[in-house]
Formats: structure tokens, sequence, C-alpha cells
């Protein structure tokens, strides 16, 4: 089954790069694969005022409440947001979320007709201890969603990125955990030290559908080549 490529921007904590609203910008939305920009909050809806296709970094499950500094899934979706990231490494570390909490919070962005990116990927004791494969079945369990990205903790803005036939290993063995009836259509992407260099690498592995890029995406040279290379992957 051929899946759709998604390229996805993780400004994270970062104001717009330069000349991210010109027309003929990297970031813009395209016909032949999913170009998606996850802003802060604050920028989200001049991005998507701008024609971006917008997701958030992060979204809480409840609808409404006493959770001071956070946004439901609800408003994110009400706000224009496509896509939202579910306990990306940096939340689950410096905000302490959980398996438990990511699962809910995809659930809650389903229910809320977002498209929620879940997050997973092994620490760098975990992957020498080789327990690779057992944290990543725990990290998986009862997720059913429509993007998983696979994301090393020790390749995340390390400039060490995995190499694509371990990552290309990591994604067959994700996708054979994943229920059948989603098994071909579920995109599994790859994060962690990605840069127009090592992009077209990646996205030539079968199981590596797309790619969630950090450091490298707030430089708009850099993006445009991770584009290219997908462009060039797409029609190879
Ligand atoms: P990086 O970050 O590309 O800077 O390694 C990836 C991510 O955190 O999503």
């Amino acid at each position: 089954m051929s899946r759709r490529r998604l390229i996805a921007a993780n400004w994270k904590m970062h104001p717009p790069p330069p000349g991210w609203d010109t027309d003929d910008s990297p970031y813009r939305p395209r016909k032949d694969m999913d170009v998606v920009i996850f802003p802060t909050f604050l920028d989200v809806r001049e991005c998507r005022e701008k024609g971006l296709i917008t997701g958030a970094q992060c979204g809480r499950p409840e609808e409404s409440g006493a959770f001071t500094g956070d946004v439901s899934m609800a408003e994110l979706s009400a706000h224009g947001c496509r896509y939202v990231l579910c306990g990306h490494s940096e939340r689950r570390r410096h905000h302490g979320e959980t398996d438990a909490v990511v699962l809910e919070q995809a659930r809650a962005a389903e229910a809320a007709g977002l498209i929620p990116v879940v997050c997973i990927g092994e620490t760098e004791d975990e992957r020498t201890g080789k327990r690779t494969e057992e944290v990543l079945r725990r990290q998986l369990h009862g997720v059913m969603a429509s993007v998983i990205a696979y994301e090393p903790v020790w390749a995340i803005g390390s400039g060490k990125a995995a190499g694509p036939d371990q990552a290309q290993q990591v994604h067959a063995f994700l996708r054979s955990l994943l229920p059948e009836e989603v098994r071909e259509s579920t995109r599994i992407i790859y994060g962690g030290s990605v840069k127009s260099g090592n992009a077209g690498a990646f996205l030539r592995e079968p199981d590596i559908d797309g790619l969630l890029i950090g450091g490298a995406s707030i430089d708009p040279q850099e993006f445009q080549g991770i584009i290219e290379a997908a462009i060039a992957k797409a029609g190879a």
C-alpha cells in the first residue's frame, strides 16, 4: 500500500524562521506530500491564516478546566490545527507525560478531529541495554494513531541520527505490532537529527513514511533541501 508522505517541521520554542510566509517558502502545503508545521501555540493562528497546514506541539485531553497553561484538543481543533504531537520526548521529560497520558491525549485528539502524531523512542541507556523493542512495545501499547513518530531520544538534537537501515528495522518492528486492520495504512515517520543530507536515505526505506524535523526545520534552506529530497523520492 502506498502511504502519503508526511514531512513535519517541529519549530519547538522558536519563532517562525525568516521567509516562512513567502509564496515560495518550503513550508507551504504541496500536492505530492503533506507538509505540516508545528509552531508555538502563539504562532498557530498566523501560520494557519497564511495557508500553512498547522499542528500543535501538545494538547490536553480534558475539554476545559483548571489546567493553567494548557490548551485542550478541542480548542486546538476549533482554532484550525489539523495535527497534534502527543508524547514528544521533551514533553515526557520536562512535563512528566507518561504512556497512559499520551494514550489519553491521542484518543482525545482523534475525538476532536485532529490527527495525533504519537512520538515514541528509546533512550541511549535503553538502547545500549538492548531494551529498545521492550520500550517501544510498551510505549505503543493501545495506541491506534494514524501517525506514529519513531524518535530515538539519543538522536534528538544530538547530530547523531540513527542509520537509515537501523531505523527501517525499528519501523518494520513497529508496523508488525500494529493491529492488522491499520498495519498498512498507519504512517510511521522518523525523527532525530534529520538534515537535508540524510533525509533522502531515510525516505528510501520502505517503512519510513516521512520525517519529523526539529533543528533543521527552522533553517529554511535546510528544510528546502529536505523537501527536495522527499520530492526526488516521490518521483523515484
Ligand atoms: P531534531 O529534533 O531534528 O533537532 O533532532 C527532532 C524532534 O525533536 O522532533
